[in-house]
């Protein structure tokens, strides 16, 4: 299949698809951050070039629901990082699947069709994740891992926990250029889970 991914600069999705023999090409404003098959510049230029599955990964900075508070000063931006997500959704490609935090566009479009979590495809941390799907099925967890710890609520209730954010330590990396970038790349699990999953013939 010809494989877009849209804003992506680490190239995590676009690796795992092409490590399963797909042309899968990323697209980001940014340069790619390994040299591979990537395409610099806005995504919505190339979204009629013939592709047969598009993942999107478009910012959540003017969208993400943990921003809520400085919702009323985004007006204009959250309006029009909204616009882009309708774009990105109705691109004439078959099968798409766009990913972002819990999010206004749950509201403002329309609910998720699925949520994940890294815990599900073999990472120990949580990071709720949301998925919209045009043509495409859910992804089925792939590794399922236990709690790192259990917590008690206030009221008594065992909770469970896991670990929040990024392998390594890197949820507890000093502001640097290009923290956000460390924190932004998709989990390697769920990446190859996406290219294992949604192959041509699943249909
Ligand atoms: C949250 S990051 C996603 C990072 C991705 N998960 C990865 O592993 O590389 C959002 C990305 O969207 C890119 N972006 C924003 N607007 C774009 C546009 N119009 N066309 C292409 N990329 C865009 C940004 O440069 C940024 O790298």
């Amino acid at each position: 299949m010809r494989v877009l991914v849209g804003c992506e600069f680490s190239g995590v999705v676009r690796r795992a698809f092409r490590s399963v023999g797909h042309d899968a090409w990323s697209c980001d404003l940014l340069d790619s951050a390994d040299g591979g098959e990537h395409i610099v510049g806005d995504v919505r230029s190339v979204l009629n070039d013939g592709w047969d599955l598009a993942i999107f990964h478009p910012p959540c900075t003017d969208l993400a629901v943990s921003g809520a508070r400085y919702f009323a000063s985004k007006g204009d931006r959250q309006a029009s990082a909204l616009e882009f997500v309708r774009q990105l959704l109705a691109a004439p490609i078959p099968r798409v699947c766009l990913e972002n935090p819990v999010s206004v566009i749950s509201t403002k479009i329309r609910r998720p069709d699925q949520i994940i979590q890294p815990h599900q495809f073999g990472h120990p941390e949580s990071k709720t994740t949301c998925l919209w799907l045009v043509g495409l099925p859910k992804l089925v967890p792939t590794a399922i891992l236990e709690p790192t710890r259990w917590a008690v609520t206030p009221g008594g209730r065992r909770v469970a926990r896991w670990d929040n954010q990024t392998l390594g330590g890197q949820n507890k990396l000093g502001p640097s250029d290009d923290r956000w970038k460390k924190r932004s790349e998709t989990y390697l699990g769920i990446a190859q889970a996406m290219s294992q999953q949604w192959r041509a013939d699943y249909e």
